[in-house]
């Protein structure tokens, strides 16, 4: 298994899952600092206030990174470190934390690749509505482009959004993450207004960009898949498929919104937050689409009303269905072909921009064990797995560029706090003691490769 010359390893994290430092360098809440503190929100009570202390440990962070000889770093900046309260002037020192952040990787010759938002929005602007209010899509682009300016000398990569699905309808219909929403026409205003920011900020960013630089968006796509033939658990799959998938890629790649979708949430929404030229501005040309990919969602139509809630607004009436195959600590199922067919699928659908697998791994219960190590052979199963799945879709045709393990070391794994290890190095929390996995070793071997013999 060799994968072409220059492609790009990476591992990724986001700023509020490692960095703790919450009340330091001038950063202000944001709605996960809200939502961890609220009692209940976090199965374990955790908050990712001190997380790994990357702020003040990165430089230690980005020795272990060099490591795994990878070339490539995914890093989310806080909107609240940068621009605390959602508007206004930059904070000089959370942009000084991200430039020291960004030398260290550079002088280790590893290629910074920033998201701007990996879901922490600051705290004042859900105060004034937060996604669901329109205003939130210019107040992001305004942020994107004065970090943009002062970065993009040494950053050449940029993600607007990491999966607007999770932060809309995880957010917003469901409620169980940040700011904890339960209504499925505020997730679906919210997923039009995160497009609208993408597409307003890749603009502003191109504006003022060099020719080195690429723009793109990272979207969780998963295969949706009936569980039985029967119509109705087809017409199940293609609800979910509209609302997971299609609501993303169509209005980036295709120009709008499937009519379908439109219809399938009619009951919820009039969609007049849609307005005349948003489509168009959406489909802004990105360079590369990440794809971050856990798991395939088989599903079928159930008992209940379309009105119950639901993490598809609007679907209350599809349940998804278990396989019963091997799955990871996240009870998600192991399924490397729905990685395969994913990237195919939007290769072969939705051709033009360069694509990423910018998140995939896996949580197993890792313990220390008395040789002080940490064998996670279940995990270099998975990943090997997982990268023979995208390696066959470069053969098969599909433009994949460059693939980022989820994740560089444990980190606050939202909903589910501290107890989810995605790491390829393991964090004690009681310590912050860094431990490389057997995984780490494994996955160095392959970066320098290239490859598995
Ligand atoms: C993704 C998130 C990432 C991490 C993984 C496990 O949805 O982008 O932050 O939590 O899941």
């Amino acid at each position: 298994m060799q994968f072409p010359d220059g492609f790009a390893w990476g591992t990724a994290t986001a700023s509020y899952q490692i960095e703790g430092a919450l009340d330091e360098g001038g950063r202000a809440p944001s709605i996960w600092d809200t939502f961890s503190h609220t009692p209940g929100a976090i199965e374990t009570g955790d908050t990712g206030d001190v997380a790994d202390d990357h702020y003040h440990r990165y430089a230690e962070d980005v020795e272990l990174m060099a490591d795994l000889g990878v070339g490539w770093y995914r890093f989310s900046l806080a909107w609240p470190r940068l621009i605390p309260h959602g508007t206004g002037a930059i904070n000089e020192q959370g942009l000084d934390f991200y430039s020291r952040l960004i030398d260290a990787l550079l002088d280790k010759g590893i290629q910074p690749w920033v998201t701007l938002y990996h879901w922490d929005l600051p705290q004042a602007l859900q105060d004034q509505g937060g996604w669901p209010e329109r205003d939130t899509a210019q107040r992001f682009a305004d942020y994107a482009v004065a970090v943009h300016e002062r970065l993009h000398d040494r950053v050449k990569h940029w993600t607007t959004l990491n999966e607007p699905w999770v932060s809309a309808f995880l957010g917003h219909a469901v409620g169980v993450h940040a700011p904890g929403i339960k209504d499925g026409e505020a997730a679906l205003r919210s997923a039009h207004h995160l497009m609208l920011g993408h597409g307003l900020a890749i603009d502003a960013m191109r504006a003022q960009a060099g020719a080195d630089e690429q723009f793109g968006v990272t979207l969780n796509l998963h295969p949706a898949d009936p569980a039985t033939d029967d119509p109705a658990d087809v017409d199940a799959a293609r609800r979910v498929d509209g609302l997971a998938n299609r609501i993303f890629l169509d209005p980036l790649l295709r120009g709008g919104y499937p009519r379908d979708v439109l219809e399938d949430v009619s009951a919820i929404t009039d969609a007049s937050y849609i307005q005349d030229g948003d489509e168009a501005q959406i489909a802004v040309q990105p360079d590369f689409v990440g794809i971050n990919y856990y798991f395939r969602t088989p599903v079928r139509k159930g008992e209940k009303a379309r009105s119950e809630l639901s993490p598809w607004p609007g679907q209350g009436d599809v349940e998804t269905v278990s396989r019963g195959l091997p799955q990871t600590e996240m009870g998600w199922e192991i399924d490397p072909s729905g990685l395969y067919d994913i990237i195919t699928r939007v290769a072969r659908e939705y051709p033009g921009p360069d694509l990423y697998v910018t998140e995939n791994g896996a949580a197993f219960a890792d313990v220390k064990g008395d040789d002080g190590q940490v064998h996670d052979p279940q995990r270099i199963e998975y990943l090997d797995a997982h990268f023979r799945a995208a390696h066959r879709a470069i053969e098969d045709g599909a433009p994949l560029r460059g693939y980022f393990v989820w994740s560089l070391m444990d980190n606050f794994e939202w909903a589910f706090g501290f107890t989810k290890r995605f790491g390829l190095i393991h964090v004690d929390y009681e310590t912050l003691e860094r431990t490389p996995k057997d995984s780490a070793r494994w996955f160095a071997e392959t970066t320098r490769a290239n490859g598995r013999p």
